[in-house]
């Protein structure tokens, strides 16, 4: 038996089991989660989320998303959704 990673939405309460590999953006609304994408590139901001557990089970950032957290002064718990791929279990909190 092949264990899934499991992505928690910790806020909305919500918890997927989706195959290593899947992109956060591609299950995020399907989902109900509380997430809010625009470009979809890593350069706006909108889709900001903090990561309560498991930042160790995603891949690295992009070149895209290093520059804009890095402009921005995000916390080092803090991803953009758009360019996260889930390859663990993960523990996600949206913000408001
Ligand atoms: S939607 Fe713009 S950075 Fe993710």
């Amino acid at each position: 038996m092949i264990n899934l990673p499991k992505v928690t939405f910790k806020k909305e309460n919500i918890v997927l089991e989706v195959p290593a590999g899947t992109k956060l953006v591609d299950i995020a609304e399907k989902s109900g989660a509380n997430i809010n994408f625009s470009c979809k590139e890593g350069v706006c901001l909108t889709c900001l989320v903090n990561i309560v557990k498991g930042m160790e089970n995603l891949n690295q950032k992009t070149e895209n998303e290093k520059a804009t957290l890095e402009a921005f002064g995000a916390a080092e718990n803090q991803r953009l959704a758009c360019q996260v791929v889930i390859n663990g279990d993960v523990v996600i909190e949206t913000l408001d």
